[in-house]
């Protein structure tokens, strides 16, 4: 990771500098991408800084590591409580990425990881802001097909599933795109290479089942919730390829990318081309409960200071 996150990094338990947080050349991990990890906000707002959906993202690390029998040695409360200490020290005062990570050490080169393999868990952050430029963005349907469940499934946050998104990822940037949608096995729309996939028809939104081989997005949550809560209907349903192209809007949701429009996709408008007036709502609703600024969704954010 070429950012230099702040002065420390949270390690198995305890603050360490940055540059002395290393790891052994035989760490599993590195060999077999035996890493389960989450990606959390820390949002700058009203002389605070306040972290978005922390424990539950915690409690998301814990169901990823038991799915491959990862020990993870602390609670997600603990873990809560140590990425707000780990702000503290870092005396992070701007909106930052927090990245928790659990990995297989020292377990020499065969697969059988269980829970008595050895494991490490690391909290790093580091300032961060907007994910992609603009006010919509032009995406393209992979050529990659997601992974699916009865492979490496993807409703583990693991390390050795963003194989899958960085080869659809490259593949969009290097065709101009700034992002791409993968279909699952099965033809149907999955989601992007790092956010899930809601599309607009009809005056209704439409998003895949977690069958569908989507990730179990916390912002996928959260926008369910908000948009019911804007009188929005909200269904769970597979979506043909082609109904992207027929789509009044496209929007993608993520921790990093936030809730982004799909204004392009592969070459066709998306409605009229720009944010339609769903996203717009939503998207604004998310900004204001991320700023602290929606009271009725104050249990979502984590104060730091
Ligand atoms: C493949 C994939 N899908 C969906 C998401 C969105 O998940 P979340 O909203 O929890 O960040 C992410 C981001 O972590 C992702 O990498």
């Amino acid at each position: 990771m070429k950012e230099k996150g702040g002065e420390f990094v949270w390690f198995d338990g305890k603050l360490v500098k940055w540059e002395d947080a290393r790891v052994p050349i035989y760490t599993h991990a590195l060999h077999y991408g035996t890493t389960v990890f989450e990606g959390i906000r820390a949002y700058a707002a009203k002389n605070n800084v306040y972290i978005f959906r922390l424990e539950d993202h915690m409690k998301r690390l814990h169901r990823s590591a038991r799915v491959y029998s990862i020990s993870l040695k602390y609670s997600a409360r603990e873990l809560a409580n140590a990425t707000v200490e780990l702000l503290q020290e870092n005396k992070v005062k701007e909106s930052s990425y927090i990245r928790p990570l659990t990995f297989v050490g020292l377990h020499g080169i065969d697969l059988n990881v269980t829970k008595d393999s050895p494991t490490h868990t690391v909290i790093i952050t580091f300032p961060f802001a907007k994910y992609f430029k603009g006010e919509g963005i032009r995406a393209c349907v992979s050529s990659w097909r997601r992974i699916h469940d009865s492979m490496t499934p993807p409703l583990v946050k693991a390390a050795g599933n963003y194989l899958n998104s960085i080869l659809a990822t490259q593949e969009s940037k290097r065709n101009g795109y700034d992002e791409s949608i993968l279909l699952d096995s099965y033809g149907n729309v999955s989601e992007a290479s790092g956010e899930n996939i809601f599309v607009v028809r009809h005056h209704n939104i439409y998003t895949p089942y977690f069958a569908d081989s989507a990730l179990e997005g916390i912002t996928r949550e959260t926008v369910m919730t908000i948009a019911e809560d804007l009188g929005y209907k909200v269904i769970e349903r597979q979506i043909a390829r082609t109904e992207l192209y027929m789509a009044d809007e496209i929007f993608l949701t993520g921790t990093a990318a936030e809730i982004v429009p799909v204004t392009n996709i592969d070459c066709y408008l998306v409605g009229s081309g720009k944010e339609g007036p769903m996203t717009r709502s939503i998207r604004e609703m998310y900004a204001k409960i991320v700023s602290a600024e929606a009271k009725e969704y104050m249990e979502w954010l984590t104060p730091v200071w």
